[in-house]
């Protein structure tokens, strides 16, 4: 892992995977964030890496709680390391992600029968309304620009009382690993990465907004806000990552939201 650069205080200055870096050039919005180009290597370095197995999916999975018997629709599933630990738990799982390769990875990991789907979050989801208990959505929506349409889709989907369980990465360090001048922190703006797999780089585009800008927007879509968390490491992780444990424990990474439906709220309305 390296130290991401940043002129603010230690605590902002993330440490990321060895094949994060910032980007040397501007990214063509259409050949970003093209999971497929990279899944199998992607899937590979995230499977048991500190931060998704013991940082990112662990905080997840402890705000879902116990799942056993709900039904759960996993949002950008990737090749379903989560959807994987939620079945595990009892939950039914569905998962969509916008790539075919990702879902293939993920029909691999859950078998043939398991209830997965292409869908791009930024369109209506293919479900009726109230399906699921639960929404998980990790680490996938700082991939949008506008989350007004995909919460609205979430809440729709979701049965009166679910909930929407989400981690992104957290905009306090995304504002100040940007390079001066960075943009305004109340801005909505986007950043490049480059992924580097196998010796050759992707660029990958996320969207940075204020803390302000997403608990207003699942506030406009209808959710009541119920936690905020900044995960932290789990301890289990000291052993297997001796170099880099004290250091990611005592860092801001990730930003985690369980959201809940009112419970007499129909779906689509202002409950
Ligand atoms: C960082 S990975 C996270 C995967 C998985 N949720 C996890 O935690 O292991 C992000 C995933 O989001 C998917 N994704 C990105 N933008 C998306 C969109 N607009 N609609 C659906 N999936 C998207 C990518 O294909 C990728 O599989």
């Amino acid at each position: 892992m390296m130290e991401r650069t940043s002129d603010g205080p230690e605590i902002f200055t993330p440490r990321q995977p060895d094949w994060v870096s910032p980007a040397t050039r501007p990214a063509d919005p259409a050949q970003a964030n093209d999971y497929d180009s990279f899944a199998e290597a992607y899937s590979a370095e995230t499977e048991n890496s500190l931060l998704n197995a013991y940082l990112a999916r662990p905080a997840i999975l402890a705000l879902a709680g116990d799942v056993a018997g709900r039904r759960i629709l996993d949002a950008g599933c990737g090749s379903g390391p989560l959807s994987a630990a939620l079945r595990d738990r009892g939950a039914v799982v569905t998962g969509v992600d916008a790539g075919a390769g990702m879902l293939a990875l993920a029909r691999r990991r859950l078998g043939d029968d398991a209830d997965l789907h292409v869908a791009d979050l930024r369109d209506p989801l293919p479900f009726a309304d109230g399906t699921f208990d639960d929404v998980v959505a990790s680490l996938v929506l700082h991939y949008l620009e506008d989350w007004g349409p995909t919460l609205a889709e979430m809440r729709r989907v979701l049965r009166p009382g679910g909930q929407l369980i989400a981690s992104v990465s957290h905009p306090f360090v995304d504002h100040l690993c940007q390079s001066p001048p960075r943009p305004s922190y109340f801005a909505t703006t986007s950043n490049t990465d480059e992924w580097t797999f196998g010796g050759r780089s992707f660029p990958m585009v996320f969207w940075r907004r204020p803390l302000q800008a997403m608990t207003g927007a699942f506030t406009a879509a209808g959710f009541r806000l119920a936690v905020i968390s900044e995960p932290q490491v789990d301890p289990a992780a000291r052993e297997v990552f001796p170099d880099d444990f004290d250091d990611v424990s005592t860092k801001l990474s990730f930003l985690c939201f369980v959201v809940e439906v009112p419970p007499s709220a129909a779906a689509g309305s202002d409950g």
